[in-house]
C-alpha cells in the first residue's frame, strides 16, 4: 500500500464517489465526498435515512471500494489495497459496533470479547487478563458468564463495545450504535465511545440521535449522498 507524508489524519476521505444498481436506474449512495478525520476525533455524520451514511462507513473500513475517488487510513491507499491486505487492515486495525449488537447468541459476554482476541492471535494469558480489563471498563464484570439473552440491549451493546476496542483498533466505525436503545442506555454507549477516543482511538459514527452533540467532536451531515455540512470541531481536539 502507498504511504504518504509524516503523521497523516487518521481517516481521509478525498472526493470519494459509490453508485449502485437501483433496478434500472443508478443509485447515487455517496457523491464526490470529502473528509478528513483527525486522530483521536470521534466524528459524527447524521442525515435522513438513505442519505449515504453507511455505504460511507463501508467505504471508510475497506469494506466496499469506492467508484471514484480515494480513501487513506493512517496515510495508507486502502483503494488500492489487494482483498488480503483489506482483511488484514479490517481485523488489526479497526473495530466495528453495528446497532444490532452482533454477539454470537451461543457465547457468554466473556467469551464473546475473548473470541475476538483469540482470533488476533493473543495468548491465552492475556486473553483472559484483557477480558477481564475490558468487561471492567464497559462496567459488566458481574455479567461475564451470561449470555446475551440474558443481558438487556443496552449491556449487550457494552459487550459488542467491549469486543470492538479488544485489539486496540486504530479506528472504530459505529453504524447507528444507539439506534436499539433508549436515551438512558444510548447515552452510556456514548460515553464509553467518547472515552475510548479520549484514550486516542478514532471514531466515525453514523447516527440519528440527536444526543450526540453532546458526545462528538464534530457532526456532519450528509444528504442524497452528499456532505452537506462539515460541521466544526468543538473541545480539545484542535489544539492537539
Ligand atoms: N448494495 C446496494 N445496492 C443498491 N443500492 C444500495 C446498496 N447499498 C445502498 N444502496 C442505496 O444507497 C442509498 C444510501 O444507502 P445507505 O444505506 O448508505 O443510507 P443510510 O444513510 O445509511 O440510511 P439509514 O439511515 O436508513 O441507515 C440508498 O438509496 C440505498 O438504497
Ligand atoms: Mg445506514
Amino acid at each position: 500500500m502507498a504511504v504518504r507524508g509524516e503523521e497523516p489524519p487518521a481517516v481521509e476521505v478525498c472526493g470519494v464517489s459509490r453508485h449502485f444498481d437501483g433496478g434500472g436506474h443508478t443509485v447515487y449512495a455517496v457523491r464526490d465526498v470529502s473528509l478528513t478525520v483527525l486522530s483521536g476525533e470521534l466524528l459524527a455524520i447524521v442525515g435522513r435515512s438513505g442519505s449515504g451514511k453507511t455505504t460511507l462507513l463501508n467505504l471508510i473500513a475497506g469494506l466496499d471500494r469506492p467508484d471514484e475517488g480515494s480513501v487513506y487510513l493512517d496515510g495508507r491507499d486502502i483503494t488500492s489495497a489487494s482483498e488480503a491486505e483489506l482483511t488484514a487492515l479490517r481485523r488489526n486495525h479497526i473495530g466495528f459496533v453495528f446497532q444490532s449488537f452482533g454477539l454470537l447468541p451461543l457465547l457468554s459476554a466473556a467469551e464473546n470479547i475473548a473470541l475476538a482476541l483469540r482470533i488476533a492471535g493473543v495468548s491465552a494469558h492475556d486473553e483472559a487478563q484483557r477480558t477481564r480489563e475490558l468487561l471492567e471498563m464497559v462496567g459488566l464484570s458481574a455479567r461475564a458468564g451470561h449470555r446475551p439473552y440474558e443481558l438487556s440491549g443496552g449491556e449487550q451493546q457494552r459487550v459488542a463495545v467491549a469486543r470492538a476496542l479488544a485489539n486496540h483498533p486504530r479506528l472504530l466505525i459505529a453504524d447507528e450504535p444507539t439506534g436499539e436503545l433508549d436515551t438512558v442506555t444510548g447515552a452510556q454507549i456514548f460515553g464509553l465511545l467518547q472515552q475510548a477516543a479520549t484514550e486516542g482511538v478514532t471514531i466515525v459514527m453514523a447516527t440519528h440521535d440527536p444526543l450526540i452533540v453532546d458526545y462528538a467532536h464534530r457532526v456532519v451531515e450528509m444528504a442524497d449522498g452528499r456532505l452537506v455540512d462539515s460541521g466544526e470541531v468543538k473541545g480539545a481536539l484542535d489544539q492537539r
